[in-house]
């Protein structure tokens, strides 16, 4: 066990803002930092940290606790784990009485270690057959030799050999003691029918995978020769300790170098790493040949926002790779892009060039990612317009992923001039692709207002939430504009009808507004019945309300605040109606917990930090809603 002393003296060195930071991108807000949750799917943040309390807490799913705790939850580690961890991070001494090996290690947290020392074992043992057995010297070492690798390189990187028998690592693991049911976890060998195991790497080069904290995660092995049909790689399955979509080959090696010059070159192949920091460019990574993922952007985010994208030099490529990018740009990275010359890779090409040539190659080269687009989708183009103006239509796509509009602005005038196009034409395309984005927007800010009123915990008194305007107002837009998209994917009566369905909290005092909502509730239909249906209704308050609303006129009245839309169209007025209705219905709630929990206070037993930072959040989402909603004016 870790004495309780010892533990406190961690938690009052643990910079909290920086562990946390390492994997959530935090902004400052005041004494606190704010972020988005990476234990649950949210779009705006609601996931805070304050370094005054030492603490984390997201009030969307409800997790929260001090710094051991977040690794504990984020990495699955032990809490012993995660204790020296931070310890050693923080150059700590723990006081530990007992063994290490304490009982709060739980079952997974064993084969997590068995797996590593598999790994780890395997890696001297591929490393040791390169340099020390005659098959590995003759065959392998060659290899390397011929790609330019020097013997630093080599063991800079542990490349090593997997040798060509069938069982070789096998037996060999297997008689020193590990168990081959972990070295199949690990992603080593592989079982038979007959229940015997033989080498997953067999007649392979061995790149080892090494994880952003120098943990050995599995291996790559390559064919030696062209010749051989087998595919040209081999790479580790996923595991408990590789996931493919978490990892960037050698990030680990480039961390450093890619947080002082705040750049990141982004390769495709391990070879190209490796040949790059040869070379002394040691800001490159490699995705592994796929699209990239959110989790290796936000790999990347941690340190730097700079990325420069180093294609191979094959149109194909190069064209699948367009669309993964704008991942990158809707999370703020500036992101560059340098082609190489047909046929080349970054390998090939910086052996050809030379460290330094190469180096000028890829600033010299160097453009920005936009501009790099239109003119690879213009060029195809030819002079026909339609073609032209789908390729625009696509390059303003990424410019509306930016959130920056500042940085949007400039791109538009670059890009107008890059297209031959008039700058006022594109701002109003770009400004439909905006409205549709920030109504995205508007959709995960109900949601996220929904989630935190629903998962308070707090048991609250089944009570109408609005007022009769609000309501009708609801029913309403339904009536007239069920039929109409709400999101690219749902029309407007398919939102609604769903929220009736599901929250039980929106309870109604009108009676007609009462009456529809238990109508639509208890309804055999599956699809929106349309406005006929409710005008023909048998019950005849239903019908009449349904003839009142369609021959009064509908009159668009909605008053906008200003930050509520990016461009006033009438067509988009139901919505941000419907937007402000749905927010108007749970900031009562919202009112409801904000008070529950200022009575809470009082109570003899209160966790007063956690609840003012509760309240914290609940004041400060409250302010939002109230500002989306400030300007809305609803029609009766
Ligand atoms: P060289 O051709 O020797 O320069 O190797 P490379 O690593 O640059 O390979 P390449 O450019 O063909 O592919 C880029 C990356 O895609 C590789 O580093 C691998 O991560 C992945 N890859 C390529 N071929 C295969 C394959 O056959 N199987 C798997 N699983 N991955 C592959
Ligand atoms: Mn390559």
């Amino acid at each position: 066990m870790i004495s309780p002393a010892s533990i406190e003296q961690l938690l009052n060195a643990v910079v909290i803002e920086d562990v946390v930071g390492d994997y959530v991108n935090l902004r400052r807000s005041g004494a606190r930092y704010k972020g988005v949750c990476p234990f649950h799917d949210e779009k705006t943040p609601s996931f805070i940290v304050s370094p005054g309390l030492g603490i984390y807490k997201c009030f969307g799913c409800q997790k929260g606790g001090n710094a051991i705790q977040f690794l504990m939850e984020i990495d699955n580690m032990s809490y012993p784990e995660a204790s020296r961890s931070l310890a050693k991070r923080y150059g700590i001494e723990l006081i530990e009485t007992g063994t290490r090996d304490d009982d709060e290690y739980k079952e997974k947290q064993k084969v997590r270690e068995s797996l590593q020392a598999a790994l780890d074992y395997a890696a001297d043992f591929f490393e040791n057959q390169l340099h020390d057995v005659e098959e590995g010297k003759t065959k392998a070492m060659p290899y390397f030799k011929e790609r330019g690798y020097t013997y630093e390189t080599i063991r800079k990187w542990r490349l090593g050999y997997s040798p060509e028998a069938w069982e070789a690592f096998t037996q060999k693991a297997i008689k020193e003691g590990y168990k081959a049911e972990n070295l199949e976890l690990a992603g080593l060998i592989k079982k038979r029918e007959n229940g015997s195991h033989y080498d997953l790497y067999r007649n392979r080069v061995i790149f080892p995978l090494i994880g952003v904290s120098g943990k050995l995660l599995g291996f790559a092995g390559r064919k030696m020769s062209s010749a051989d049909p087998a595919p040209k790689y081999v790479n580790s399955p996923e595991t408990e300790l590789y996931k493919k979509s978490d990892f960037l080959f050698g990030i680990f090696q480039a961390k450093n170098a890619i947080k002082k010059q705040d750049k990141v070159y982004l390769t495709e192949g391990y070879t190209d790493v490796i040949t790059l920091h040869q070379a002394g460019i040691e800001n490159a990574v490699a995705s592994s040949g796929t699209a990239l993922t959110p989790n290796q952007i936000k790999l990347i985010r941690r340190f730097t926002p700079n990325v420069t994208v180093v294609y191979d030099g094959d149109a194909a490529g190069i064209k699948a790779s367009l669309r993964g990018i704008d991942l990158l740009l809707s999370d703020d990275l500036n992101v560059r892009v340098v082609s190489l010359p047909e046929g080349e890779d970054p390998d090939s090409y910086c052996a050809k060039l030379g460290g330094e040539g190469f180096a000028d190659y890829l600033a010299k080269e160097e453009q920005n990612f936009i501009i790099f687009k239109a003119r690879l989708l213009l060029d195809e183009c030819g002079s026909d317009p339609i073609k032209k103006s789908e390729a625009i239509r696509d390059i303003l796509q990424s410019v509306a992923c930016m959130n920056d509009a500042l940085k949007r602005n400039a791109m538009n005038h670059e890009l107008a001039r890059v297209c031959e196009v008039d700058e006022s034409l594109l701002a109003s395309e770009l400004g439909k692709l905006l409205r549709n984005k920030n109504l995205k927007h508007e959709q995960d800010f109900i949601q996220e207002v929904k989630q935190v009123t629903a998962a308070s915990g707090v048991d609250m008194p089944k009570e109408a939430l609005t007022d009769i305007h609000q309501e009708r107002a609801l029913f309403r837009i339904l009536l007239l504009h069920g039929e109409e998209p709400w999101d690219e994917n749902t029309r407007l009566s398919d939102f609604v009808v769903k929220e009736l369905k599901e929250d039980d909290q929106l309870i109604f005092n009108d009676d007609m507004c009462a009456l529809i909502t238990s109508e639509i509730k208890s309804a055999s239909w599956e699809v929106w019945p349309g406005k006929n249906y409710f005008i023909q209704h048998a019950n005849m308050e239903i019908a009449s309300w349904a003839a009142g609303v369609l021959s009064s006129g509908y009159e668009l009245s909605v008053a906008y605040a200003d930050n509520f839309i990016h461009v006033k169209k009438e067509e988009d007025n139901y919505r941000n109606e419907l937007t402000a209705v749905f927010l108007y219905l749970r900031k009562k709630k919202l009112d409801n917990l904000i008070k529950h929990y200022t009575q809470s206070l009082q109570e003899p037993d209160a966790d007063v930090s956690e609840i003012l930072e509760m309240l914290n959040y609940l004041n400060d989402l409250r302010a939002r809603v109230a500002k989306k909603i400030g300007g809305v004016v609803f029609s009766i």
